[in-house]
């Protein structure tokens, strides 16, 4: 099945829609048109990551999910300042595509994090922004599945990976896993072409990411509710 790409407002942004046939693959008591975005850390616009992420977003798009892959590694984007000025305004101060993304994240139902391996982590630039993006509005991106995926051309994929999983295990967000570590291997989108197992594991991922959004939205249409949160405890040292 093939997806339709259309033009958005921003060059950041790449939006597939699912024909709307697609619907008809849910099941038939969810009719509810879901979204994932996909966020690019990667300063190389169609580079590895990318490549990772169009493979996750194509199975999404199978599965009648709309994607958006947003690119965020070519922006200037500075780190958190921690100036807590969020805590009242609910913004970041830094009115960039942080903020953008923090209010397309509050009607979005999923969330792909892709980052090429720099030195063993993720990249500069990803950091700074999902610093300031959950600081700012983790409650935007709470109780939504997430997952990370990684590009390197040898090693240090586990260690960034496990950075990105920092980030939804700290804001009760769902981790949706694959048959294997969320990785490819490539200097280039063609190297990362040739790493079938590593396209494989996208594939599933984006399955898996699709029948967890389905099984979210059903139990929400059967009455399943979000958990209670209690009163946050906050013990910032060890008595
Ligand atoms: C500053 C920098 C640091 C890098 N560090 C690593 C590394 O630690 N391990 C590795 O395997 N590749 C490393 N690489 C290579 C990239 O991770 C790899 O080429 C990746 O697939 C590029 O993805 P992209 O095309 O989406 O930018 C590094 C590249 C740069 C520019």
């Amino acid at each position: 099945m093939t997806s339709v790409l259309f033009a958005c407002s921003s060059s950041n942004m790449q939006v597939n829609t699912p024909p709307e046939t697609s619907k008809t693959i849910m099941n038939d008591s969810i009719t509810k048109t879901m979204k994932v975005l996909l966020l690019n850390g990667s300063p190389n616009k169609e580079g590895c990551t990318f490549t990772a992420l169009s493979e996750v977003a194509k199975a999404l798009n199978e599965n009648g999910i709309e994607t958006e892959i947003i690119q965020i590694g070519s922006e200037a984007i500075r780190g958190c300042i921690a100036c807590a000025k969020c805590r009242e305004t609910g913004v970041c101060i830094f009115d960039d595509l942080v903020n953008e993304v923090a209010e397309k994240a509050k009607t979005a139902d999923g969330f792909i994090f892709g980052s090429p391996v720099y030195y063993s982590g993720i990249n500069g630039t990803m950091k700074s922004f999902l610093d300031r993006l959950f600081y700012s509005g983790s409650r935007h991106l709470a109780y939504k599945p997430g997952a990370g995926v990684v590009s390197a051309r040898r090693a240090g994929t586990v260690a960034a990976w496990q950075q990105l999983n920092m980030y939804f295990t700290i804001n009760n967000m769902p981790v949706v896993s694959s048959q294997y570590w969320n990785m490819v291997h490539g200097n280039t989108p063609d190297e990362v072409r040739q790493d079938k197992e590593g396209l494989q594991i996208m594939r599933t991922l984006g399955n898996n990411m699709a029948w967890l959004l389905k099984s979210i939205e059903a139990g929400k249409e059967a009455g399943v509710e979000r958990p209670k949160q209690e009163p946050r405890e906050r013990t910032n040292f060890i008595r």
